[in-house]
Parts: structure tokens; sequence; C-alpha cells
């Protein structure tokens, strides 16, 4: 049986939960294969509320194996804050994996992603400042301290030895801050050693005998396409790779075993952090898209930039993906404007264009081309099949399925689990 990968199609916050809800109880394992707790998701089950930051959405679903895979960056303070915290709360945390070649971020990464932004002034990213970029830079420098290293003191502190000499020149001559010691570092990483020895696992070698199995395998991404270091809007990214590929890569799964790429797009598109970003709405109709969808990030809590619907990046998402199913998220967000705009095109310093620009400089100068749409008053939040969505929002749909080369095969209507259109069974 297949592995399903769950990917953002735009700048992230597009409601992934969605699609992970609708596959529910039919999946047996959920990966996250991509960055750190620089994610952020919100689950509303019942009354209770869960903020996750790291931990994948699948610890809340009852007989999921919850796995952090290879290609995430790991803070142990936080992983074990989120255990201790759904522990208290009564959620059964006992299944959770975590891959023995998953990166930890030590705190010295943490203070050398805030200084560093510090220091680019205007020229600053805008990341989480959770030490996301600064772990990632040592995994590929190869001075990165993983897991399994807890687990031989011996190595543990030859790698922090090796990576302070590094990290000690930066801090004190480059950011002018204090020195850390090795001790330090060790102690700060070995606290959690015990706790997390029964986790660790191949988690690559547990995925492959689920999939030999028959069982479904969730891979979830953190980010986005556009966020992705390689395919996004560089340097406006995170580090880590959050496309298809990089979600084969960082579960430790063949890219044969991927059946199926569901990639969520909110009905608009919203990004945090500085970068280009064409249909930006910088006056009164970006605050109410902010204000009725209430955009705030959920790990800063920063406001999120608002525009309309991209095409081009929801199409350029598609390919790079190869996305068999999208799933529209936010459409309510939508109800109550007279018309709505969709970008169909760029105009780059008066040549027209339908793909994303092949150049940073083309994106910062991109100016959008749009379509404009009939609006719909009619509160959609109770819809749950096509039929039940006034005419204007089915057309509002059609026009984007058109346009963005995939089947919308599901669509959100409000925040609950259960407001969702289904059009289409996402396993099918
Ligand atoms: P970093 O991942 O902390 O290095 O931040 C790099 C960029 O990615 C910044 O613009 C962040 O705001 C953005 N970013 C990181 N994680 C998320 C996310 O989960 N949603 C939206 N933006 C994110």
């Amino acid at each position: 049986m297949p592995a399903i990968a769950v990917l953002g199609a735009q700048w992230g916050d597009e409601g992934k939960g969605k699609a992970t809800d609708l596959l529910g109880r039919r999946v047996d394992y959920v990966v996250k294969f991509n960055g750190g707790n620089n994610a952020g998701h919100t689950v509303v089950i019942g009354d209770e509320k869960y903020a996750l930051h790291l931990l994948p959405s699948g610890i809340l679903t009852p007989g999921v194996v919850p796995v952090i895979g290879n290609g995430v960056v790991v803070d142990p303070t936080v992983l074990f804050h989120e255990i201790d915290d759904l522990q208290a709360r009564g959620v059964d945390t006992s299944r959770l994996l975590v891959s023995s070649n998953a990166h930890l971020i030590p705190s010295y990464n943490r203070t050398l992603d805030k200084v560093a932004e510090r220091f680019l002034g205007k020229r600053k990213i805008g990341t989480t400042g959770r030490g996301i970029g600064p772990t990632y830079a040592d995994k590929m420098s190869r001075v990165g301290i993983r897991a399994q290293d807890l687990f031989d003191e011996k190595i543990l502190r030859q790698k922090v030895e090796g990576a302070l000499e590094q990290k000690n020149h930066l801090l004190v001559k480059v950011y002018n801050r204090r020195a850390v010691t090795v001790d330090e570092v060790v102690d700060e990483l070995l606290v959690h050693a015990e706790a997390l020895r029964p986790m660790i696992a191949d988690t690559a070698l547990v995925l492959d005998g689920a999939l030999r199995r028959g069982e479904v395998v969730l891979l979830e991404g953190g980010q986005a396409t556009m966020l992705d270091v390689d395919h996004g809007t560089y340097p406006f990214v995170t580090s880590s790779s959050a496309t298809a590929g990089g979600a084969c890569t960082g579960a430790g799964i063949a890219p044969s075993s991927l059946t199926h790429v569901i990639g969520i797009a909110k009905a608009y598109i919203t990004r945090v952090g500085e970068g280009p970003f064409p249909t930006e709405l910088l006056d009164e109709d970006g605050e109410r898209l902010r204000r009725t969808g209430f955009e705030f990030g959920t790990t800063t809590g920063r406001p999120r930039r608002c525009g309309w619907f991209d095409v081009p990046i929801a199409r350029y998402a598609q390919r790079i993906n190869g996305i068999t199913d999208l799933v529209l998220t936010k459409l309510d967000v939508l109800t109550g404007w007279d018309r709505i705009p969709v970008c169909v095109a760029y105009d780059i310093d008066g040549e027209r264009t339908t793909e994303v620009p092949m150049t940073q400089t083309g994106f910062h100068h991109a100016a959008p081309v749009y379509e404009f749409l009939p609006g719909w008053t009619e509160d959609i939040t109770g819809a749950r099949a096509i039929e039940d969505l006034p005419k204007n929002a089915r057309a509002y749909v059609e026009f984007l399925q058109q346009h963005c080369n995939a089947p919308i095969s599901a669509i959100g209507v409000g925040p609950e689990r259960d407001q969702t259109v289904v059009v289409n069974d996402l396993l099918a």
C-alpha cells in the first residue's frame, strides 16, 4: 500500500491538518520529514486544543505510529516539553519513534540564528529564531550532532569539540557573544538522553517494513513548496526540503513508494517573514483577510502577510511535487466579497508570464495580472457536499481547479474537523 505525502503548495500555514484529518484512521504511520519546531499546527479535538510545533500530528490519533524522520532537526528541550504537555493531558505518546539520524539543535544554534538575523538588518530572512538554519548548515558542513550521538558520550564530546571550534569563533569574533564550553553543551544534550533512548529507531527500516506489510504511511510536510530551500523564493526560505523529493529523503523511503501527493492551498495566500509576494495586499483588503482568516503565526504570533490566490504558484507547486490532489482550505474566509481577484499571470517589466519567475529579480518585479470572479454572501460553513455551495463559490473552485492542473478533492469551509466538503476520496 501507499506512501502519501501531504505538502504545502504555497508559503506555509495552508491548514495541512484538514487533509490529515480526512485520511484519519486509515493511516498507520505519520512521519514528519523536514523542519523542526519552526512549524506549528493547532489541532482541535472536541473541547481540547493542542498546539504542536515539533511532534507529528499523528501523535493525537490513537493507534497511529508517529515518526520524526531523519530529515528533521530536533530541539530536545522542545520535544520533551511537548511530550510532557501531552502526557499531562492524557495523550499516549509511547509509540513515538525518532530517527537515529535526525540532527539535534544545540542552544548555540538558537543563539546564532537570532544574532545572525540581527546582523543582517534590512536583509534579514525573518526566521522563527529556533536555530533551524544553523542546524541544517551544520548538517551539510558535516559538523552536526545527531540523535544517535547521545548514546556514545566519547563521540558526542569529540563532535561538540569539533563544532565549537567554529562556533566559538563566530560567536565571539563575529557576533560579540560569549564563548560556550564543551561541557555545558554536552550536559545540555545529555539531560534528555535516557528519555530519548527508547524512541530512537532506524525509522527508514521501520517504514520500509510498514510499506511491505501494506500499511499506509503518511509523510507530513513542514513549511511549504515556496519555502523549500531549492524550489522556494531563496534566500527567503527555510533551510530544508519541504517538497515531495524531500519527503522521500527526509523519511528514508524510496520515491517509487509515493503514490499520492496531496497539495494544500488556501483559497487565498499568506506568508510569514520576508521575501517577494506578488499578490500581497498592503491595504484594508489585506487587513480584512487577516482578520477574518485569523492570520497570525502559530509559532511566533507574527501577523501573516495576506494576498489573493496565485495561480502560477499553485501550478508550480503541482509540477515540482507531482501533486495528485489539491485540498483547498479556508474558502469560508472569502465569503462576503463582491468580487474576488485571482492572479493568473505576472507582468514582469512589461512581459507577461504564467510561470514562476526564473530569477529572484524577476520575482521581486512580478506584478500580478488578475481575473475577477464574482463573490458570494451566503454562509458556507455548513456545506458538506459540492452542491451545498452557492453557485459563485462553486465557480471559484472550478476556476482554480482548471488553472492548477490538479483536481480539488476537498474544500475547507471552517476550522472544525468536520467542516469540509469532500469531493473525491483522497486515498482512491
Ligand atoms: P526558519 O525556518 O525559522 O529558518 O525561517 C525561514 C522562513 O520560513 C521565515 O520566513 C519563516 O517565517 C518561514 N517559516 C518557517 N516555518 C514556517 C511555517 O511553519 N509556516 C510558515 N512560514 C514558516
